[in-house]
């Protein structure tokens, strides 16, 4: 189904989620008759996106009922939820007297580009008779990547999901807004039974062919007719256009990283500077985090260098300060667009989303442009 935005995506599985574990009877009675009073509760990594928590808020079970579960950051982890935390946290869970109903993967977060492991998720589900939706918003684009690929690898388990959600209006480049939700949810508890009303003044059921009608298996009314965008992207482009949005987009980041550890190189370019990788590692998928330290923060380098984290909070509070001055800079120059920093303590966040046509010259230029606005930054006495 296509449905108005990622977030919106995420939701239905929610609430597909919560129907499959109370039964249809819930749209009726509400959840406090149909859980027998006991709260819900899902669990999803810490990293994944907001709509999670929205979603809950919205759902009425309080967003404290989506709870998050810390990632492995490492390159082994990639990035996803650890199992044994979630394991530990549904079973607390239940013994609060709670009612588990689902996970919430993510297959590419906002952030770090990090997956979750699918599989294993699955096999958590399956013990606890949980729903699995996977948030493929960002990340579910690596189905296209060519066989054999890293993209392609990182999608490993995605079938096994209950649902997934989709955005070709991210990597693939489709008009805004252009989202999918997917569900293997067929029959009985059917899109129609999770979100139906049957209000029989809109969808008749004695026109012709009332079954291929979907507006009923929506939770909106009026639509536009989204499929029409990625249809036609797909049809200009063709799988192998698809799949070269996604492995360029994964190469491309995959040369920044090289490009700012090269110290070497950079020299050659004159950069002032030094760019720090995020954990000293390279991306997971097509998002690169990393820090850049001006010349005249060189004192901060050592833990920052060696980690690729700050050591303290004081070094943290500095750093911080850094990549929103150049950030300002840049948009000021009009040279740079929009390149998030973000977290506990800022860095730079850049991601290929639209990646056709993009050279490393152009990966050098930004390099360059962060370097010259960044070499400038001195830091107020006042407020460190
Ligand atoms: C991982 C992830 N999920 C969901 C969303 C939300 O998508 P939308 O903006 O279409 O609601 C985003 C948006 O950035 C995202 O990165």
């Amino acid at each position: 189904m296509f449905v108005p935005g990622g977030s919106m995506a995420n939701i239905y599985g929610m609430h597909s989620a919560r129907g499959a574990k109370l039964g249809t009877g819930v749209k009726k009675a509400g959840m406090i008759a149909a859980a027998q009073g006991r709260e819900l509760v899902g669990f999803c990594s810490a990293d994944s996106h907001y709509s999670y928590a929205k979603g809950a808020s919205l759902m009425g079970l309080g967003s404290d009922n989506m709870v998050p579960i810390p990632v492995d950051h490492s390159p082994a982890g990639r990035g996803g939820m650890r199992l044994d935390l979630l394991e530990a946290a549904i079973q607390h869970a239940v013994a609060q007297g709670k009612v588990p109903f689902m996970v919430g993967a993510t297959v590419g977060t906002t952030v770090y580009g990090g997956f979750d492991d699918v599989r294993g998720l699955r096999e958590v589900c399956d013990r606890h008779q949980l729903w699995l939706h996977a948030d493929g918003a960002w990340g579910g684009a690596v189905v296209f990547g060519a066989a054999g690929g890293k993209a392609r690898s990182l999608s490993d388990g995605l079938g096994l999901a209950d649902s997934v959600s989709w955005n070709p209006h991210k990597m693939m480049g489709a008009p805004l807004q252009c989202s999918v939700f997917l569900t293997r949810m067929v029959g009985e508890a059917g899109l129609r039974d999770i979100n139906g009303c049957g209000a029989s003044y809109c969808f008749q059921v004695d026109k012709n062919f009332p079954e291929e009608d979907m507006g009923d298996m929506t939770l909106l009314c009026s639509r536009r007719a989204d499929s029409f965008k990625l249809w036609l992207l797909w049809r200009a482009v063709g799988d192998k256009g698809m799949a070269d949005r996604v492995d360029t987009a994964v190469s491309l980041s995959q040369r920044f990283s090289e490009m700012i550890r090269d110290r070497a190189w950079l020299d050659t370019k004159g950069v002032k500077g030094r760019f720090v990788l995020w954990r000293d590692q390279d991306p997971f998928f097509s998002n690169i985090c990393f820090y850049y330290l001006p010349p005249s923060m060189s004192d901060v380098e050592d833990g920052l260098a060696i980690w690729g984290l700050p050591s303290d909070d004081a070094i943290a509070k500095r750093v911080s300060r850094v990549a929103p001055f150049i950030k300002d800079g840049l948009q000021r120059k009009g040279t740079g667009g929009m390149m998030g920093f973000c977290g506990a303590h800022n860095h730079f966040r850049l991601v290929f989303a639209s990646p056709i046509g993009l050279t490393h010259l152009d990966l050098e230029s930004l390099v360059l442009a962060i370097d010259l606005v960044g070499a400038t930054y001195q830091e107020s006495p006042a407020i460190n």
